[in-house]
């Protein structure tokens, strides 16, 4: 396996949960359950692509402008996951909220598919796709756990 090949399993993940949310409704225990699941996801693999494909594509010039943006809407999902964890889940304003989430994840992923991971297979080698894929899915299991 390689680190795109890894990165992706958790993508494919990201996508079903952030559809499964936003067709819950009010303060239900599908919607906590929905929720919690999504927002881990997130975590683990923001901080594990964050360590092991961001921080490695840092160290190539043409790699920095990249790796600064993806890096920044981890922290933009992190804030609007904030705002859920502060906001009334009975209300109408949490799904709005979710939906925003949803569609910032949504588009995150498309640009990495289709942009950040086509920049990245012409800078790092085939034995770093390969070693990388195994630090980053240890890692995401650690956060997971
Ligand atoms: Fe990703
Ligand atoms: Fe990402």
């Amino acid at each position: 396996m390689n680190i795109f090949e890894a990165l992706r399993e958790s993508h494919d993940r990201q996508r079903t949960y952030a559809d499964a949310l936003v067709k819950t409704s009010g303060d239900t225990p599908e919607r906590v359950e929905a929720y919690k699941q999504l927002k881990s996801e997130l975590q683990a693999h923001e901080t594990a692509e964050e360590r092991h494909f961001y921080i490695p594509l840092m160290a190539f010039d043409s790699g920095v402008d990249l790796s600064r943006h993806a890096i920044s809407e981890h922290h933009e999902m992190d804030e609007m996951m904030e705002e859920l964890d502060e906001t009334e889940m009975s209300s109408p304003a949490w799904l709005v909220a979710a939906k925003k989430l949803s569609e910032k994840v949504h588009h995150h992923l498309k640009e990495e598919e289709q942009k950040f991971f086509q920049m990245a297979g012409k800078l790092l080698d085939d034995k770093q796709k390969e070693s990388l894929a195994g630090q980053y899915e240890k890692e995401y299991k650690a956060q997971l756990s």
